[in-house]
């Protein structure tokens, strides 16, 4: 018999409430909104209103609540949000004392109950949770991304498309290097329908975009409180969507490095393939000096935190 995937969410808060949202929506999979044990009466909440959803919507994704990792057994993904998100005046990396415990927690449990799974990776610091939870879990490193990339380039994209006044679906972004506010948008290699974008956008008005793109999280952090979810959850979700059909969808997501770009033994956001067989080739391009410098200091910054969560 045709078996139905399944996806299964680690964290039932904003961003895991809405990857269930969109994975339903698109019957990508039966989804499990997994929390722990005194947050399981509340996941089980959010999936039967999600599961009621569906008798509106009409999608047939079965959405099930749990506080046991039990039910998530037999996942074709997981997908990571659990942990604690930034508040006002807080940087991703402020987090990583508070979320490096959650990750090894969820590394074990993952590994003992989802051992074949492909796992997206949202929780932050991203770039740091992401090698956590490699390193921990064993799993293969072409089984494990996170989740920057595609969120940092959108945020690139919807600024561009709206100096440039053009529709945001004809912005080609790229956005390289760790999920912080030294992440490097990539000039060289973003277009509007293939035409470089300096063509159409004046140097100081791109400069100004290049900040907010980096400081785009904080940006939200600041307006809402917390951090934001329907951009992020979509992220994943395209990057899920990519491992089950086998889309070979050219992404930038935060991959185990083995010497590309000049660095080893850290994951760091850089253009990938995902399909069936999950991260399948990392894409290596020439960078321009400026560009390697930028990409220096971000790749710095976050084996900075790499050697504090070592010391926990
Ligand atoms: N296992 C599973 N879930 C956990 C665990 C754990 N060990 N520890 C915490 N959680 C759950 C929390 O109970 C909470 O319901 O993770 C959920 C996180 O939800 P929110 O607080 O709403 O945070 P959210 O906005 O979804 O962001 C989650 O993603 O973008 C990042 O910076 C953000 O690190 C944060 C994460």
């Amino acid at each position: 018999m045709a078996k139905r995937n399944k996806i299964s969410l680690i964290g039932a808060g904003n961003i895991g409430g809405e990857l269930a949202n969109l994975a339903a929506q698109r019957e990508l999979a039966d989804v499990v909104l997994f929390d722990i044990p005194s947050k399981a009466e509340f996941a089980k909440g959010k999936a039967l209103d999600l599961a009621q959803n569906g008798a509106i919507l009409g999608y047939d994704s079965t959405i099930t609540g749990s506080g046991d990792w039990r039910d998530c057994a037999g996942s074709d993904v997981l997908i990571i949000t659990a942990g604690i998100p930034r508040k006002p005046g807080e940087s991703r990396d402020d987090l990583v004392g508070k979320n490096i415990p959650i990750i090894r927690d969820v590394a074990k449990n993952a590994r003992e109950h989802c051992p074949d799974a492909f796992v997206i990776v949202i929780s932050n610091p991203l770039d740091v949770m992401v090698y956590e939870f490699q390193k921990m879990s064993g799993f293969a490193p072409n089984k494990v991304v996170g989740m920057a990339g595609v969120l940092d380039s959108a945020r690139f994209a919807c600024f561009l498309a709206a100096e440039a006044g053009v529709s945001v679906k004809d912005v080609r972004p790229m956005v390289l290097g760790g999920h912080g506010d030294d992440m490097v948008p990539l000039l060289s290699y973003t277009t509007i329908n293939g035409v470089p974008v300096s063509e159409l956008v004046a140097k100081d008005k791109l400069d100004a975009i290049i900040t907010r793109t980096r400081g785009g999280g904080g940006e939200i952090v600041k307006l809402m409180g917390t951090s934001a979810y329907y951009a992020p959850a979509s992220a994943a979700i395209v990057m899920a969507e990519a491992y089950l059909k086998d889309q070979k969808r050219m992404l930038a997501g935060a991959a185990h490095l083995t010497g590309q770009y000049g660095y080893k033994d850290m994951f760091l956001g850089v253009p990938v393939t995902i399909g069936g067989n999950g991260v399948e080739k990392i894409h290596e391009f020439p960078l321009t000096d400026a560009e390697k410098a930028m990409l220096a200091k971000s790749a710095a910054s976050v084996q900075g935190v790499i050697d504090v969560a070592n010391k926990l």
